[in-house]
């Protein structure tokens, strides 16, 4: 079943307007996701600290803590500023294997005022789990996670 973009866009704006705190708006966008998304084993949130990504909000096993900037898929998608859509990790040269489990991955990169801060990262066990329209659904609601981003409580320290 295709899963319906525009619903979760709803309910990430009534998630967004219900506080301004970042953390609580991050770990709430990860449950959404993870809640409504089918055929998924982790999904969760890398956070940019200087030239890594740390794990952040999200669901699913314990993971990898630090990527650097350029390494894995996350540090590849984040390096380049481009969405990675992988059909199969095991053919990633360079994949980062957190959860045997994954076979397949989504990885967006959240941009906040013009720059990197973290990126999105969904992994499923299907081999081929994203087409083009999860890929453009996914990158629509981070871009307004983003904008939301954009306009909630700046933390004392980094994005979240
Ligand atoms: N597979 C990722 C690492 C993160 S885990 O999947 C949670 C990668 O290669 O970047």
């Amino acid at each position: 079943m295709e899963t319906d973009y525009n619903m979760l866009g709803r309910q990430l704006d009534a998630l967004a307007g219900s506080d301004s705190d970042r953390l609580a708006l991050a770990a709430n966008f990860v449950a959404l996701l993870h809640a409504e998304l089918p055929d998924i084993n982790w999904l969760g949130i890398y956070v940019r600290r200087g030239d890594e990504l740390v794990l952040g909000p999200f669901q699913g096993l314990p993971a990898c803590v630090r990527i650097p900037f350029g390494q894995g898929v996350c540090g590849t998608a984040a390096a380049r500023n481009e969405t990675l859509r992988v059909s199969d990790v095991h053919a990633f040269d360079g994949h980062i294997a957190c959860d045997p489990a994954s076979n397949s991955e989504l990885v967006v990169p959240l941009v906040v005022r013009g720059e990197i801060v973290g990126v999105l990262d969904i992994d499923s066990p299907s081999k081929n789990r994203f087409t083009a329209d999860d890929q453009a659904g996914v990158e629509a609601l981070v871009r307004q996670f983003g904008a939301a981003i954009e306009r909630s409580d700046e933390p004392p320290t980094g994005f979240i």
